[in-house]
């Protein structure tokens, strides 16, 4: 019995519960304190000099640490076996913090996969401050291709979010560390329970907690985890100066998130798993994008790299006009239409443009229905295609 125990579950859960609580500290309460602070105060002026010269390290004003936020924190970390995490107010938060720490004007970043709309938007506005962008694949060979001199920061997005595309994260982590490039990833997709990018050599881990972590569709969040150096710069630059910080309130609405995460991704990928089997035999799809279905070099990358399957797929479907699509989205009755994805809802979208432009996918977010549920609906939505 003993050898079939994943260790790193079994810490993960013990993260995601209890580590890092003091409920001696909280009068013994079982939920740990909302800190609804902006400020903290000092009982005389010598102790309040000796903690503003280290102002970092200290309960001082809410925009840098405040104590449910810390321990949101120290969860993310352990649970990405990073040295620090530090939360934002939003994934994008924390993108633009990591991204507008770490560059300059002359450096060029290298985009693996298709990233988040937003972000690869951001990195266009920062052409105005000189810095550039190239996008690749994740094959490795393809990452040391579009490498320049300039390269200085490598930015992943594995499984990626519209077409779940994989990345060789060690194979590119290596070539980074060779040319002394950083690397970072976008790894909401998965959550840490299921990807653990730092323990493959990538530098920064990057989260919206907008998705899975929060999982109830009821706050927006961000975070960076990290080799402590590093998370410390962006902590100091990004997050203190660019001020994109986490409310108290969001933190307990996170940490609240965290004690059923891996319940709830445990159900996620077993609904997913469901409902592609359903869609794998429907004569009107002709290509369904999700990470159980990867073949060739990306199946070794799954196995390698992913201990789990999230909730999120897209597919397309023969003569992908608008009104097709639309007429599919709109029969479906418990899948929602709405942006964002993660929480415990199923939810149905498309960028597909009433001109027939744009992209033809159908992304599906899996929530936590029964699957018969799902499949039912799904069915209601082929009806129209026949
Ligand atoms: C993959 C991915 N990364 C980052 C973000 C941005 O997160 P937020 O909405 O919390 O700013 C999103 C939001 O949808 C996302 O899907």
């Amino acid at each position: 019995m003993a050898e079939n125990i994943d260790t790193d579950t079994v810490r993960d859960s013990e993260i995601c519960s209890h580590a890092f609580e003091a409920h001696e500290q909280y009068q013994g309460a079982m939920a740990p304190p909302i800190y609804q602070t902006s400020l903290f105060t000092f009982p005389n002026l010598e102790r309040f000099t000796e903690v503003m010269r280290d102002e970092r390290s200290h309960f001082v004003y809410s925009r840098g640490l405040n104590p449910t936020v810390k321990l949101l924190e120290e969860k993310l970390a352990a649970l990405e076996r990073g040295e620090m995490a530090k939360a934002f107010g939003s994934g994008m938060g924390a993108i633009s913090a990591t991204m507008m720490t770490l560059l300059s004007a002359g450096d060029h970043v290298l985009l693996v996969n298709q990233a988040y709309g937003p972000t690869r938007q951001l990195l266009e506005q920062m052409a105005r401050f000189g810095i550039d962008f190239d996008e690749c694949s994740g094959d490795s060979r393809d990452v040391e291709r579009a490498l320049r001199p300039e390269t200085r920061l490598i930015y992943i997005e594995s499984p990626s979010s519209m077409r779940m595309e994989l990345a060789d994260l060690e194979g590119i982590a290596s070539i980074a560390r060779a040319h002394g490039i950083l690397t970072a990833i976008d790894n909401t997709w998965a959550t840490p329970l299921f990807q653990k990018p730092l323990t493959l050599g990538i530098d920064l881990s990057l989260h919206t907690l907008s998705k899975y972590i929060g999982g109830h569709s009821d706050l927006v969040g961000g975070a960076v985890i990290g080799r402590r150096e590093l998370v410390a710069r962006i902590f100091e630059h990004g997050h203190q100066l660019l001020g994109a910080a986490l409310s108290p309130h969001s933190a307990f609405l996170a940490l609240r998130g965290l004690r059923t995460l891996p319940v709830r991704m445990r159900q996620h990928q077993s609904n997913v798993l469901d409902v592609i089997q359903y869609l794998a035999v429907q004569q009107e799809i002709t290509a369904i994008h999700h990470p159980c279905l990867a073949t060739g070099e990306a199946a070794l990358w799954v196995e390698k790299q992913l201990s789990g399957q999230a909730g999120l797929l897209s597919f397309e479907i023969d003569n992908p006009t608008y009104a097709r699509i639309a007429g599919f989205i709109n029969a479906l009755q418990t899948f929602r239409i709405g942006v964002s994805w993660g929480g415990y809802e199923s939810l149905a979208i498309s960028q597909r443009q009433p001109d027939d432009t744009g992209p033809t996918l159908i992304r599906l977010a899996i929530g936590l229905e029964a699957p018969e549920l799902l499949i039912e609906d799904l069915k209601r939505g082929f009806q129209t295609l026949r």
